[in-house]
């Protein structure tokens, strides 16, 4: 479908002072002209079809935000659980199907979203992602990845082979606060690195099938978080806990050391309930250190040879309203680097970050159970 419509600005604070431009506009490096280029253009551009695979809680927010998103269209929607697919082609007046490869021959989408589960809460996303390759489709996967990285390795080799577009849902690097620090860090203004600490918690009771589950289900993003800003991570060391009453770690510690000599921490827990603040991000340079409360809510910047500091904080008119805000941003910029026909290289928040975050939380299991420094493999 051809439409016309004006160029996608979308702001993500009012213009003026600092203007964090929504998505990948912001200090990002040009978009290449690659095989996408066929969305591309001035006056009309063809919406992206877009359908959701696994129609949970998370997959109704991938559609719901298609639905709203000014590049796409949703076209379809699926799960193996007839109950939940037709309740969501119901919601958004779409096709429903009870199998993905019927879905994507039926309808022939260009993206599609993995918003599927499973055990350790990733199982189920090799097979779906796998057809929607097959049918030729970029893919926008939930994160984890894969619980198994030989599988997850298969993953993104695929992609990388059939020269399609590969993203992972790391949304908590969309926001203007993230892209400020990340600014800053390629201004020079942090300098040299030399630590980062990471902290992210939520309230998650109850047993899981995994003993496994919080560290791997979790901390795909903080470790996400940690590399998007220092690098790849070389080796860890994990001490974890099993706080009274649970059945898995689920308090964990990690120390690491970066492929470029700077040491990080991370500290997760599924033992405290969110409240206020809920995640911290510090990174330290030569030059400075820029301190991120909650993903969007604050970004404070201290040059270590000044005694003023720089703060952004979320605007009340104008800001993220929520942590639903994230996914949209993410979803967006996605679509924006489709649209402009970026290479599968050029994928913010890509399947080869996801294999490399699941690498490093491997690693740190491995370290759990041995009680050794688990070098990364890269
Ligand atoms: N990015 C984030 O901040 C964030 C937050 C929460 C959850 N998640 C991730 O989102 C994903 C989904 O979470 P959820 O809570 O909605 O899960 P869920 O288990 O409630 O829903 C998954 C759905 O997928 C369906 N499904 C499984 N295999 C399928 C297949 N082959 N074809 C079609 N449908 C299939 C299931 O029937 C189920 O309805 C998980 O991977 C989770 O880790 C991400």
């Amino acid at each position: 479908m051809m439409q016309s419509r004006p160029s996608p600005t979308c702001s993500v604070v009012p213009e003026g002072g600092t203007s964090l431009s929504r998505c990948c506009g912001f200090n990002r490096q040009g978009l290449k002209s690659g095989k996408n280029s066929q969305f591309t253009g001035q006056t009309a551009m063809a919406k992206i079809r877009t359908c959701v695979i696994g129609c949970g809680p998370i997959g109704n927010l991938h559609a719901r935000i298609y639905k709203d998103d000014e590049l796409a269209e949703l076209v379809g929607v699926c799960d193996i659980i007839e109950e939940r697919a037709r309740a969501a082609g119901e919601r958004f007046g779409v096709p429903w199907f009870l199998s993905a490869p019927e879905m994507l021959a039926a309808l022939k989408p260009d993206v599609v979203s993995i918003c599927t589960g499973g055990y350790e809460y990733s199982s189920d996303h090799y097979e779906p992602t796998m057809q929607a390759f097959e049918a030729g489709c970029h893919v926008l996967c939930e994160k984890p990845i894969l619980n198994e990285i030989g599988k997850a390795e298969e993953m993104v080799r695929t992609a990388r082979e059939k020269r399609l577009c590969f993203g992972v849902d790391f949304n908590h690097r969309f926001t203007p606060a993230a892209y400020l620090a990340k600014r800053w860090l390629d201004e020079g203004r942090i300098g040299d690195l030399l630590f980062c600490n990471f902290a992210l918690w939520i309230g998650k009771p109850g047993s899981f099938e995994s003993p496994y589950f919080h560290i791997k289900a979790l901390n795909p993003h903080s470790v996400d978080m940690m590399r998007h800003f220092c690098g790849d991570i070389a080796k860890v060391q994990c001490f974890a806990m099993k706080a009274p009453g649970r059945n898995i770690w689920s308090t964990a510690s990690f120390n690491v050391q970066f492929a470029n000599g700077a040491v990080g921490h991370l500290t997760s827990s599924y033992d405290l309930a969110r409240g206020h603040p809920m995640e911290r991000c510090e990174v330290a340079g030569v030059k400075g250190r820029f301190v991120i409360e909650d993903m969007w809510r604050e970004v404070t910047l201290y040059p270590a040879d000044d005694l003023v500091k720089q703060v952004y904080t979320n605007p009340i008119f104008g800001g993220y309203r929520s942590f639903d805000d994230t996914f949209r941003e993410r979803i967006h910029c996605f679509l924006k680097q489709i649209s402009e026909g970026a290479s599968p290289e050029d994928i913010d928040g890509s399947g080869a970050d996801g294999l490399a975050a699941q690498k490093v939380i491997a690693a740190a299991i491995e370290s759990l159970e041995t009680g050794r420094v688990v070098e990364v493999p890269s």
